[in-house]
């Protein structure tokens, strides 16, 4: 028999090793403030990725989610559950959306467009189409569904055979999308700013050409607003800076407040295509979690958390850009609202690591960008301290980083 002291892995954990950690554990949080487990204190730029929106432990959720803890936890989707009720119209009562799908992560809320897109094309259309057009550098999930429709390779390895029905082109390529384009194509998934990828904005004339290409083949719009939605990117919803509807898109991180749901959402005639017994989750917008949403929702639309995202974001990205003019290391600031990238002339390794020594958490979007996902109502003063780490560490940082 195996000895206790010889199992799990190589530095003593049962966890799987699927993360390379930081050396920190996190214990506290408040606002835009963490706390480890030594009494450091960290300014949060990274927000969970892009979950923790309204701040850590915000007032208006909690409250909910204590009131709920108190009343009822769980029961199956077989019974009517007026909170996932009320979630669902909060959603539909701020977007074109007519019905939610609850589930409870990213990858299952685009696991569920995937299905849903597949549907359609078949159980109500009849007409058999069942591919899906993504884009290099997207992410959209770790099923095996997802990370199919994930344009980058690394995600992929190791996990074939994979699903058919996928197809990739790059983002930009209006020929390669038309030539992709078959009489099997449901759907054409896209998020509008690459996040995982390195905080890619997607163009708005191809948005809008997307868009006109997808109403005239009959092919579903799937926009995954995982990371960009819930008021990160200065809108509701990324897309409304665009001006256009997709068919279906797809919420989590943000959603929560940090509590696990996720949710699909799409409108007119796709609502038939998931009938009774189709789809489901058991966990799908639980009354707890859906009493989250509820409140999340609220929030954000009451502290005008998109509003406060734009602003926040335009005086952000001009610090950036005056603070940092002419670093060797510094290529460029791009973004929208607050989700933010710093491209860099090399690897960024090295500048995550010094802001955790100088108490500012900020994050990797691919190994040369680095990216700050702040709560939505960080305040100025908050801002105007990150830059200033920033700053002091990128002047340390004037030739290309060596890891
Ligand atoms: C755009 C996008 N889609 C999907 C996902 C997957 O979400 P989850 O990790 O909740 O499954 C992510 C997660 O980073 C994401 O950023």
């Amino acid at each position: 028999m195996m000895s206790d002291m010889n199992k799990g892995t190589e530095g003593g954990s049962s966890l799987f090793p699927t993360y390379a950690r930081y050396p920190i554990s996190l214990v506290k949080g408040e606002g835009s403030w963490l706390w480890d487990d030594k009494g450091n204190k960290y300014l949060d730029f990274m927000g969970g990725l892009a979950v923790t929106n309204l701040g850590h432990a915000p007032k208006q959720v909690k409250d909910a989610l204590v009131k709920q803890l108190d009343e009822l936890w769980h029961v199956s989707n077989l019974f009517h559950i007026p909170n996932q009720e009320a979630a669902a119209k909060a959603l539909t009562d701020n977007s074109h959306a007519e019905a939610v799908f609850f589930c409870n992560s990213g990858a299952e809320a685009n696991e569920a467009a995937i299905k849903l897109a597949r549907r359609y094309h078949q159980k109500v259309k009849g007409n058999g189409r069942y591919e899906i057009i993504t884009f290099a550098q997207s992410f959209h999930g770790r099923t095996l569904a997802t990370l199919t429709a994930t344009g980058q390779e690394k995600v992929k390895e190791g996990f074939g055979p994979l699903p058919e029905g996928f197809r990739y082109i790059p983002l930009h390529d209006i020929e390669a999308l038309e030539a992709a384009i078959t009489d099997k194509t449901a759907a054409i998934m896209i998020e509008m700013i690459q996040a995982e990828g390195g905080v890619i904005p997607v163009e708005p004339a191809f948005v809008q050409h997307l868009a006109k290409l997808c109403k005239e083949r009959g092919l579903l719009l799937i926009i995954d607003e995982i990371q960009t939605g819930m008021g990160r990117t200065g809108k509701l919803f990324s897309f409304e800076h665009y001006g256009i509807e997709p068919d279906i898109f797809t919420l989590a991180k943000g959603l929560g407040s940090g509590f696990p749901v996720g949710a699909m959402l799409a409108k007119g005639e796709l609502i038939e295509a998931f009938t009774a017994g189709s789809h489901g989750s058991t966990f799908g917008g639980t009354p707890i979690a859906t009493a989250v949403v509820k409140a999340t929702v609220e929030a954000i639309i009451s502290e005008k958390a998109p509003e406060r995202a734009a602003e926040s974001g335009e005086y952000l990205v001009g610090q950036l850009r005056e603070k940092l003019a002419g670093n060797p290391f510094v290529k460029d600031i791009r973004g929208k609202g607050l989700m933010i990238g710093i491209v860099c002339n090399g690897p960024v390794a090295n500048i995550i690591a010094e802001g955790q020594k100088r108490g500012l958490l900020v994050v990797t979007a691919g190994p040369d960008v680095v990216r700050l996902l702040p709560s939505l109502i960080v305040s100025r003063e908050e801002i105007d301290q990150a830059v200033s780490i920033l700053t002091s560490i990128f002047a340390d940082q004037t030739a290309p980083a060596q890891l």
